[in-house]
C-alpha cells in the first residue's frame, strides 16, 4: 500500500519551524502531498526540549497520536527534533505507536525512513556529524506553500559551541557549523526570484557565523566569511527589501556588524538580542561571558549606528541562586537597554546541563512572582514605545488577515505588529509591503491608516532613518567588547 500524504506538527523555535518546512519540501519531492492531519497518512511531530513544558508536549500528544493512528489502517507516525535527538531509539522502545525517529542532523533521511516504515520496518537515526551535507537540500517544490508569503527563513549556521550552563541546545543541535557563503547567497537569490522580499537568517548563534574559520584563517578555503560581510552580500541582492537575523549572541557583535546596521539599508532596524539576565553574578553562573554593562554599551552602539533601532530580548528568571537583588539587576538592564519587548521564562532545569546540578533552587512562587513583575515592566515599555510611534510612518509587510475580521496584519521594519483595515487596501495580498501612518498604539500592536501616498509598494526600501522616531530610552556611551 502506497502512502500519499503527510502532515507535520511543529513545536519550538524558528529553527524547528524552518526544519519542518525543509522536511515538507523533501516529502513533496519524494512524491507525497501535504494534507491536514485528519486526512494525512503520515504524521511527523517536530519536537522541542528547551524547557520541561515543551518536552512534555510530545508525551501528552502521544496518546492522541495513538488514536489518530488507529483511526485508519496503515497510518505512520514519526518523531523528529530535539527530543528525538536526545532520546533516539528509546522512543521506539517506549512507544509502540511510533514508526520512525530522526535527529536534528537527519532530515534528509526521512523520505527513506518513511518508505522503510511503509514496508513494515521501524527505524531511528539520530547520528550526528559536522558535515555540510545536511545543508544540501532540494530547491522549493512547486507545491511548497510558504507560511508567510514574502518572507523566508534562510539557515546560515547551525549548532552551538557556547554551552551556557542552563541550555540543552549544544546537546540537541550539536557543534557549530557554518554554511559556505556562496550556497547561502545562491539560495537567497532563488528566494528573491520567487518573490521573497524579507530574509530571516537563522542560526543558534547566528552572528558567530564563520567565526571558527575566520579565527583559524580558514575562511576562504571553507567558503565562509565574517557575518557582516555575508550581510553585505545578501543586502546587494535585487528584490531583497528586508534582512533580519536570529538569534545573535551579545558576544559576537564586532564593530563591522554594528556598523552594518548603519550602512546596509535592507538590514532591519530591529535586533532580537537574548541577554537572559542583568546580574553579572547570574550571567557568570550561566556562563554567558558578558556583563550587564557590556549589553548597555552594545545597545548604545547599535542605536548610534542606526537611530531608532529596536531591541528585544529573551530573559530567564529564577536561575539557581538568583537573589532579589540579582533579579532587580535584570529589571534595571531591561530599562537601561530599552528593550521594547521580551520573551521571559522561568528557569527550567534540563537534565545533563551544568546548571541542573547547581544548589539553591529558587522556589516556584518566587520565580512566578519575578516573572510577573518582569512581564509587567516589559508590557509598560512596549506600550511606551508603541505610543512613541503614533503619527509616524511605517512600511508593513502584510502577512494575512488578523483574527479580528476585516483587518490585514503585518510587521514593520522594527518587527512590530501593525494592523490596518482591509477596506483601505482592497488590492493588497499577503507578501506585499504597504506604507501606512500609525494612528493608534495598543499594548500588542500598532494600528495603521493609509498614508497620503498609500498603496502597495512592492519595491520600496525601509524608511529613511531620519523619519524614524527615537525609542526614547537613553543609555551611556562607549565602545563594545569583542
Ligand atoms: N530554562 C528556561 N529558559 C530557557 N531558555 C533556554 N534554556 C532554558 C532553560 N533551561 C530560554 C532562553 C533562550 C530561549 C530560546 O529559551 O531565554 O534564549
Ligand atoms: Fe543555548 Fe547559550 Fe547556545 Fe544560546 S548560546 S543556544 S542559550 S548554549
Amino acid at each position: 500500500m502506497a502512502f500519499r500524504s503527510f502532515a507535520i506538527r511543529t513545536f519550538g523555535c524558528q529553527m524547528n519551524v524552518h526544519d519542518s518546512d525543509k522536511l515538507a519540501n523533501l516529502l513533496l519531492h519524494a512524491g507525497y502531498a501535504a494534507a491536514e492531519p485528519d486526512d494525512a497518512d503520515v504524521l511527523v511531530v517536530n519536537t522541542c526540549s528547551i524547557r520541561e513544558k515543551a518536552e512534555h508536549k510530545l508525551y501528552s500528544d502521544l496518546g492522541l497520536l495513538r488514536r489518530w493512528k488507529a483511526a485508519r489502517e496503515g497510518r505512520l507516525i514519526g518523531v523528529g527534533g530535539c527530543v528525538a535527538q536526545q532520546e533516539g531509539d528509546a522512543l521506539l522502545a517506549r512507544f509502540p505507536q511510533l514508526d520512525f525517529v530522526f535527529g536534528t542532523h537527519n532530515l534528509r533521511h526521512v523520505p527513506a525512513m518513511v518508505r522503510a516504515a511503509e514496508a513494515g520496518q521501524r527505524s531511528a537515526d539520530v547520528s550526528t556529524s559536522r558535515s555540510l551535507d545536511r545543508f544540501d537540500l532540494p530547491e522549493r517544490h512547486p507545491q511548497f506553500e510558504a507560511s508567510t508569503p514574502g518572507r523566508a527563513f534562510l539557515t546560515v549556521m547551525e549548532g552551538c559551541d557556547m554551552f551556557c550552563t542552563f541550555c540543552i541546545v549544544p546537546t540537541t543541535r550539536g557543534r557549530e557549523v557554518s554554511r559556505p557563503a556562496d550556497a547561502i547567497v545562491c539560495e537567497a537569490e532563488d528566494l528573491a526570484a520567487r518573490g521573497v522580499v524579507e530574509l530571516v537568517l537563522l542560526g543558534q548563534t547566528v552572528n558567530a557565523y564563520g567565526r571558527h574559520d575566520v579565527r583559524r584563517g580558514h575562511a576562504s578555503s571553507n567558503g565562509t566569511m565574517r557575518f557582516s560581510a555575508l550581510l553585505a552580500r545578501l543586502a546587494a541582492i535585487p528584490g531583497i527589501e528586508r534582512i533580519r537575523y536570529t538569534s545573535p549572541h551579545p558576544l559576537f557583535f564586532d564593530e563591522a556588524l554594528v556598523a552594518a546596521h548603519g550602512d546596509l539599508a535592507p538590514l532591519c532596524p530591529h535586533v532580537h538580542l537574548p541577554v537572559q539576565s542583568g546580574s553579572d553574578a547570574v550571567l557568570a553562573r550561566m556562563r554567558r561571558r558578558y556583563t550587564g554593562d557590556d549589553v548597555r554599551r552594545l545597545a548604545e552602539s547599535l542605536r548610534r549606528a542606526r537611530p531608532g533601532l529596536v531591541l528585544t530580548t529573551d530573559l530567564i528568571v529564577g536561575f539557581p541562586g538568583e537573589t532579589d537583588a540579582e533579579f532587580e539587576a535584570t529589571l534595571r538592564l531591561v530599562r537601561d537597554a530599552g528593550f521594547v519587548d521580551a520573551f521571559s521564562f522561568k528557569y527550567s532545569p534540563r537534565p545533563g546541563t551544568p546548571a541542573a546540578g547547581l544548589p539553591d533552587a529558587v522556589a516556584e512562587e518566587v520565580a512566578q512572582a519575578r516573572l510577573e513583575a518582569l512581564q509587567a515592566q516589559v508590557r509598560a515599555q512596549t506600550l511606551a514605545y508603541h505610543r512613541s510611534r503614533v503619527g509616524g510612518e511605517a512600511d508593513v509587510l502584510i502577512e494575512g488577515r488578523s483574527r479580528r475580521a476585516q483587518q490585514l496584519a503585518g510587521r514593520d521594519p522594527w518587527h512590530r505588529v501593525v494592523n490596518v483595515a482591509a477596506e483601505h487596501f482592497p488590492d493588497v495580498a499577503p507578501g506585499q509591503i504597504v506604507r501606512v501612518r500609525i494612528a493608534e498604539a495598543t499594548p500588542h500592536s500598532l494600528i495603521g491608516e493609509p498614508d497620503a501616498s498609500a498603496g502597495a509598494h512592492p519595491g520600496s526600501r525601509n524608511l529613511p532613518v531620519a523619519s524614524v522616531p527615537e525609542s526614547g530610552f537613553a543609555s551611556g556611551a562607549v565602545a563594545i567588547r569583542r
